[in-house]
């Protein structure tokens, strides 16, 4: 009898304990798998080649490799500019208007700055697109610090 209902309570604890990993497993993935946002596609898009671009951008051996890293960004960033910050909708109702306008003009800058870089590397200037890489990440900085909800970090 003992037994019994020592193995009774071993199996609920199995079970239970199971369960209760499951639970646990569903609740810590939950936060990361959230539903990606175009934009966000489109920024890990550019978050991936600049990755590749800033590392190779010295070596003019990497030039037609690197232009089309450029022009991957380049695309990504002109794809960015049908979408709107995620952002947007917990500005005041009156500003909304006056915040997507805000982005589309600095996203419209980054891609005149990635046009410039993708010309850079195809006339093998490394000088002048390390020079335009530097000016990315500044853009980069100001326009999340803007644009970019703070706790999506
Ligand atoms: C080299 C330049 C840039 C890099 C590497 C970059 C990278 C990223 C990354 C990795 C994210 C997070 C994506 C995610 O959570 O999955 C992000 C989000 C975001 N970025 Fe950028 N970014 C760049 C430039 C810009 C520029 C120029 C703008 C605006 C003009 C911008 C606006 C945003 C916004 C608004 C979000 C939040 C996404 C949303 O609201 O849906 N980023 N970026």
């Amino acid at each position: 009898m003992k037994i019994r209902l020592l193995s009774t309570f071993i199996a609920f604890m199995v079970a239970f304990g199971g369960l209760n990993l499951t639970v646990l497993n569903a609740g810590s993935h939950a936060s990361k798998d959230h539903e990606h946002t175009p934009l966000e596609d489109e920024m890990e898009a550019i978050s991936k080649a600049f990755r590749t671009l800033r590392r190779q951008a010295k070596d003019p051996a990497k030039n037609a490799a690197s232009a089309e890293l450029a022009g991957k960004m380049h695309k990504a960033a002109v794809a960015s500019l049908d979408f709107e910050p995620a952002w947007t909708a917990e500005q005041p109702a009156g500003e909304q208007a006056d915040f997507v306008k805000g982005y589309k003009k600095e996203m419209e800058k980054f891609v005149g700055m990635l046009a410039d870089l993708e010309k850079a590397f195809k006339a093998d200037d490394n000088a002048k697109a390390e020079m335009i890489i530097g000016k990315l990440r500044d853009q980069q900085k100001s326009s999340h610090k803007e644009y970019k909800k703070p706790d999506d970090d």
